[in-house]
């Protein structure tokens, strides 16, 4: 790639104060009060794709927030890149535990990070992922390098369960058409360790109100003697799991596929220290499902998580009271084969088949997502793995993710292409966390890896 290093040095500064621009705006998805910000922050992306020369840019209304659409064509015959990445970020709550203020971005070093890591929600999911793609094809058009045609969809609802985008896609299928699906949205094992995700998990995220008594009761008076929601709440979560750590649902394991002797083997080789693992998380030790190792536990296991609980009296002080309602949101993480409808429903109906005639219990669903596996045989893999062989000297190791971005089965069913994810996130960059952060060092390597994928797949697709 002619002058691609010099590129990516001379504009530097410019490609880090363009991502803090970009920061500044809090696209919160979650959080209705912020549309004004989602409709900015479109704008911007428009705008930033104009800028570099895309042909056509749109801003398509959905119902929700808006999908923005980019392309260039450069010539018919030749393949088509698709490049996915969401705007929207999740709330930056609890905000008192952030050292910066999240959508005031601040450069700072870190241990793993000495050149510095720019700090605010979204830098690293996904906005700093994103908009190594909008510099990398800047650099492809400018330098006139573009070995084929590109097409950019940028959603703002992943962070709450891509409906609009998943209500777009089937209706655009022409707009959309494409050889493979690009998307950084995703982790790599550590900066001298590349990794391409060939696997995400799916989800099942579903909501639990139990109710006892029709008002909170003195816990005197009617305590011993009437059903406690919070104390059966916890009761019934508790089973949910026995003494191995296997999920009790029935049925709930049916449709896994368990990974050959063979393939745990070949993923067991992955660099992995379980002493820096606990301690970049403060654990005296790990916990999961027996028969497995912690890796294992994170990617190719299902999992059952409460996500939030409340109820009863939470406030300073002690007040004695037997609450009417407890309630819960549960996650449920899924691997390829398990349909998120179909373990929606055994939940729903084995947790209400559990709880005693004493209460009432609703289950509600919210949004779910089927997992996701990619070969390492196809064209896009050899040609991401090329990629980052060229730029960071090392072949990549391919790695199943505990993760979850549903909408890209949705893709693939709608879209018949195949995904390619190349993420460029460490775990410690602190996603969904208060001081999020993305280091600079990965944000530029990412700028200078992903014009190669556009090379090799553009080459590897003339000789197929
Ligand atoms: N980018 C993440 C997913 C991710 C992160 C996958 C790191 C692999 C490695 C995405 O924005 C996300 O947070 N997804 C949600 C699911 C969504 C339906 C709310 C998740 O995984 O919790
Ligand atoms: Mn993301
Ligand atoms: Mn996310």
């Amino acid at each position: 790639m002619k002058q691609l290093k010099a590129y990516i040095n001379n504009n530097k500064k410019k490609f880090i104060n363009e991502l803090i621009e970009f920061l500044k705006i809090p696209s919160i998805s979650a959080e209705k009060s912020y549309q004004k910000e989602i409709l900015k922050t479109a704008d911007f992306i428009k705008k930033s794709l104009k800028k570099i020369g895309l042909d056509t840019v749109v801003i398509y209304e959905t119902p929700g927030n808006p999908i923005v659409f980019a392309e260039k064509i450069v010539d018919q015959s030749l393949p088509t890149v698709l490049v996915y990445g969401h705007y929207d970020v999740q709330p930056a709550d609890p905000i008192e535990l952030w050292d910066s203020s999240p959508f005031t971005p601040v450069i700072k070093k870190t241990p793993i990070h000495p050149e510095g890591a720019i700090f605010a929600r979204g830098a690293c999911d996904d906005k700093g992922q994103l908009y190594m793609h909008i510099k990398a094809v800047e650099y492809l058009i400018k330098e006139n390098q573009l070995p084929c045609n590109v097409k950019f969809m940028i959603e703002g609802e992943e962070e709450i369960g891509s409906n609009s985008l998943a209500w777009f896609v089937p209706k655009h299928k022409e707009l959309l058409a494409n050889d493979v699906i690009l998307i950084s949205d995703t982790g790599m094992i550590a900066k001298d360790t590349p990794s391409i995700t060939t696997g995400l998990r799916g989800l099942s995220y579903v909501e639990i109100a139990i109710t006892g008594p029709n008002r909170d009761l003195h816990s005197g008076l009617y305590g011993g003697a009437v059903a406690n929601p919070i104390n059966i709440l916890t009761k019934m979560i508790a089973s949910l799991q026995n003494e191995d750590n296997k999920i009790t649902i029935p049925g709930f394991y049916d449709d896994v596929i368990e990974v050959s002797k063979e393939e745990r083997a070949e993923m067991a080789k992955a660099p992995f220290s379980l002493t820096e693992y606990k301690k970049a998380i403060a654990v005296d030790d790990v916990y999961g499902e027996k028969g497995f190792s912690t890796n294992e536990r994170n990617s190719i296991r299902p999992t059952l998580d409460v996500n939030g609980i409340w109820g009863g009296y939470i406030g300073k002080g002690a007040k004695t009271v037997l609450p009417s309602k407890a309630y819960a949101k549960i996650s449920m993480r899924l691997v390829p084969n398990q349909n998120w409808q179909k373990i929606t429903e055994l939940f729903q109906n084995y947790f209400e088949s559990i709880a005693p005639k004493s209460v009432k219990v609703n289950v509600t669903p919210h949004h779910g997502g089927q997992g996701y596996t990619t070969p390492i045989d196809s064209i896009g893999y050899k040609a991401a793995s090329k990629a980052y062989e060229t730029t960071f000297g090392k072949t990549p190791i391919p790695q199943r993710s505990g993760g979850s971005i549903p909408i890209v089965a949705l893709f693939e069913e709608q879209l018949k292409s195949k995904t390619i994810l190349m993420g460029f996130g460490l775990d410690s960059d602190a996603i969904h966390s208060p001081n999020e952060h993305f280091g600079i060092w990965n944000y530029l390597k990412g700028i200078e890896t992903l014009p190669y994928f556009y090379q090799y797949f553009s080459k590897y697709y003339k000789r197929n």
